[in-house]
């Protein structure tokens, strides 16, 4: 990590061609030749990297990659690549990152990158004797899996814990979970690999039959928390302070508006992790079982009143890594790396985390303000303007 990005705060970068913004990127930015390239060259990737990714490959399709501006986490400014194709996302979470700079912006905190493995058991024939036999054996399976994973023990990582849940003692069902940092990657392969080279180890005091071996999406000990404060005056009034407050109570109270105030959190989440190549379905996983761990669905970005304006919250399991999925295969992911310039993934996750609540304050502002429908027109005209400006250019058209 360098501390190239000077400020995330650039004042009519909209306004600007792409040639331009590029430009101003590279002035802020500690971006590589081959990034500052890929852009100006507009992106993509070509035939054979995607051939490389996936299966039964016969192009690649695309997405804007556009920067979340304005945002400051942990008191450093960061330039947040955002990939989506929903118009006004960026536009929103930049406006709200502006709104939340006033107050020092966003600050969070992560757990370690502990992720989660489940072994699944099936027909132990005494699910209270196999829970002990397990637990006693504690550091023996650890053992097991750390040998498992000689690079990521040697990089000071590796297998931490484990847990027994019993779900059906009749049936003899039980599940043996062990806890994995994996440092900064991803670490879904690392896991599934802890998982099928313990199982045999386990099976061995538990009898029965050995079934599933797979990491959990529903990370509880990789978490991330991330808050700020907005001021009433920068918000404009008290009134809207308690109308997004309101709101949020709203979603508190109401699956239905919970699960739409969640999507709109993670309009700005997916839309970084996409432009960063990482698993966003296991990220979406995640947040919503989070969401619904109490029994019933609810809000994971929360707003209360302070005094000085309002106050919002976002905790949700976060499994992204700097390294593993696209991150190598994709020059665009390798950009937006560079971009964002995070030191570990728990900074990773943190940020992302407040490109999250940032596009949450903008959506609850819209809806409980002037509505969604006004802004969302606005910046539809403004795109039209733009592409007729566009389209004149390049019909050679004078005075574009
Ligand atoms: C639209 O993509 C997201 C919103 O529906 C979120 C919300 O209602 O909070 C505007």
């Amino acid at each position: 990590m360098t501390d190239k990005a000077n400020t995330s705060r650039i004042p009519g970068f909209y306004d600007r061609s792409i040639d331009e913004r590029i430009s101003i990127i590279e002035e802020q930015a500690a971006l590589s030749r081959e990034a500052s390239a890929y852009m100006r060259k507009g992106g993509g990737i070509s035939a054979g990297v995607a051939n490389r990714m996936s299966e039964n490959v016969l192009c690649s399709t695309g997405l804007p990659l556009a920067i979340g501006l304005n945002f400051r986490v942990n008191k450093r400014d960061v330039l947040i690549p955002m990939a989506v194709e929903e118009p006004s996302v960026v536009a929103a979470a930049s406006h709200a990152a502006k709104l939340a700079r006033v107050t020092g912006g966003f600050f969070g905190e992560a757990t370690a990158s502990v992720m989660t493995t489940q072994i699944q058991f099936d027909g132990c024939p005494d699910t209270d004797a196999a829970t002990v036999r397990v637990l006693e054996a504690r550091e023996q399976i650890l053992e097991v899996a750390n040998a498992a994973i000689p690079g990521m023990v040697r990089r000071g990582f590796g297998a931490r814990d484990l847990e027994v849940r019993v779900l059906d003692a009749e049936e003899g069902l039980l599940v043996v979970h062990l806890y994995v940092d994996v440092g900064d990657a991803m670490g879904a392969n690392v896991v599934d690999t802890v998982a099928e080279s313990t199982a045999p180890a386990i099976h061995e005091l538990v009898g029965g039959e050995i079934g599933l071996r797979i990491l959990s999406n529903l990370p509880m000990r990789r978490m991330v928390k991330v808050w700020a404060e907005v001021s009433e005056s920068a918000l404009g009034g008290e009134a809207l302070c308690k109308a997004i407050v309101r709101a949020s109570r709203f979603a508190e109270l109401d699956p239905f508006r919970a699960v739409t105030h969640n999507k709109g959190m993670m309009n700005g989440i997916d839309a970084v992790a996409v432009a960063l190549g990482q698993d966003w379905r296991s990220i979406e996983a995640g947040a919503h079982a989070y969401a619904a761990r109490n029994g019933t669905y609810g809000p994971l970005a929360t707003w209360e009143m302070t005094g000085r304006g309002i106050r919002g919250v976002l905790e949700m399991p976060m499994a992204v890594g700097l390294v593993g999925g696209s991150t190598r295969a994709h020059e665009g992911v390798k950009a937006a790396f560079e971009l964002i310039n995070a030191g570990s993934a728990p900074e990773l996750g943190i940020i992302i985390g407040a490109a999250g609540l940032a596009s949450n304050l903008a959506a609850l502002k819209a809806l409980a303000g002037e509505g969604i429908q006004r802004g969302h027109m606005r910046l539809h005209r403004r795109k039209q303007q733009e592409a007729q400006r566009e389209a004149k250019a390049q019909m050679g058209e004078p005075g574009t």
